[in-house]
């Protein structure tokens, strides 16, 4: 036995940041943006905080699963960094929503959602936990560099949120990790200890070119292998909830499956890449649509830092 998805919860800024907007104040334009990546706006934190958009999340997911805080087991977050280093975001989102249980936050970039999903699995497998929330939150803007075109246009700041019960899902899942130190990466300021030099640290860096292309194989493989695994097709899986990085990216991933556009809902167009917050508040947008039925068979993907891979096949259950 492992878990089943029994609500979902999203949560944006409310600043709005338009393409135009930014060619503002950076050399890019509109037509570069939309033609090459499908984002037309994103949203931005301003004076919320991360954690209040995160508790957001978590109280919609809560409320949609018609849970209790005070049910819950355990609340993971995945996020690339939190409004402090320490508390946690986890436990700051566990002080919002008044949980009491334990709080741990996880880091495997824009993965982490599919991996917070497997830690969950493991819980429920070995009878750890019959309540779990999952919050993913990220302030991408806080780590772009807002004078670099290539990379600041992409992200934007978001929080998608499940709750999770025991149930017969996933059918499927893989993770990978394969270091790479140089197609994305974001260092942090070392500290000022007299015994080591002084580095202030980065802005996120990225090679698309590369990324783009690991990208589009590692979907098509992990569609592959875990319908296989699952004992079915990839013509056999309702929707397709990808990684919500580059239109471009989901578009050549759905020429090689060759299936239909349906089949692979986006919102991109409006949030841009929100790392780990991208799949649960795709899939958020789409419950509350109506668009998810009892039965139907999913495949979230995910891709990102590290470098990092995860995919999850699953038959909604709500
Ligand atoms: O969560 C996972 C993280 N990342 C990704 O998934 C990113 C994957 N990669 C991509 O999405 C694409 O590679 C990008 C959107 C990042 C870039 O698209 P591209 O078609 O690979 O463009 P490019 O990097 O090859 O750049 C083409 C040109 C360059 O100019 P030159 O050298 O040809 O003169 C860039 O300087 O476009 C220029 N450029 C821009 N121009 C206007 C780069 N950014 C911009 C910009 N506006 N914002």
């Amino acid at each position: 036995m492992a878990f089943s998805i029994l609500g979902t919860g999203s949560a944006v800024p409310s600043k709005v940041v338009t393409n135009s907007e930014l060619s503002i104040f950076l050399e890019t334009d509109d037509e570069w943006i939309s033609s090459r990546t499908g984002i037309s706006e994103r949203r931005v934190l301003t004076s919320e905080s991360l954690t209040d958009l995160a508790a957001k999340a978590a109280e919609r997911a809560l409320e949609s699963a018609n849970i209790a805080a005070s049910e819950l087991d355990f609340i993971l977050c995945p996020t690339l960094r939190g409004d402090q280093l320490f508390p946690s975001l986890s436990s700051r989102v566990s002080g919002r929503i008044g949980a009491s249980c334990p709080a741990l936050d996880i880091n495997a970039a824009c993965s982490g959602f599919v991996f917070a999903l497997d830690v969950a699995r493991a819980y429920f497998a070995a009878g750890q936990a019959r309540r779990m929330l999952i919050v993913c939150a990220e302030a991408m803007s806080r780590l772009t560099d807002w004078t670099d075109r290539s990379t600041t246009v992409l992200f934007g700041d978001a929080a998608g949120a499940v709750v999770l019960g025991p149930g017969e899902g996933p059918l499927a899942l893989r993770l990978t990790t394969s270091c790479n130190e140089e197609w994305l990466v974001s260092d942090v300021p070392s500290g000022n200890s007299p015994f080591a030099p002084y580095s202030p640290g980065t802005f996120l860096r990225m090679n698309g070119r590369e990324v783009f292309k690991f990208a589009v194989s590692a979907i098509d493989k992990d569609v592959r292998l875990l319908c296989e695994q699952a004992g079915t097709s990839p013509e056999d899986v309702d929707y397709y909830l990808l990684h919500q990085a580059n239109l471009r990216i989901i578009e050549a991933a759905r020429s090689r499956l060759a299936l239909p556009p349906e089949r692979f809902p986006t919102n991109i167009q409006h949030y841009g890449n929100t790392s780990s917050a991208s799949i649960p508040l795709l899939l958020d947008e789409q419950v509350r649509a109506g668009n998810m039925q009892k039965g139907q068979l999913l495949f979230l993907s995910a891709f990102g830092a590290g470098l990092s891979t995860g995919s999850c096949l699953l038959r909604w259950e709500a």
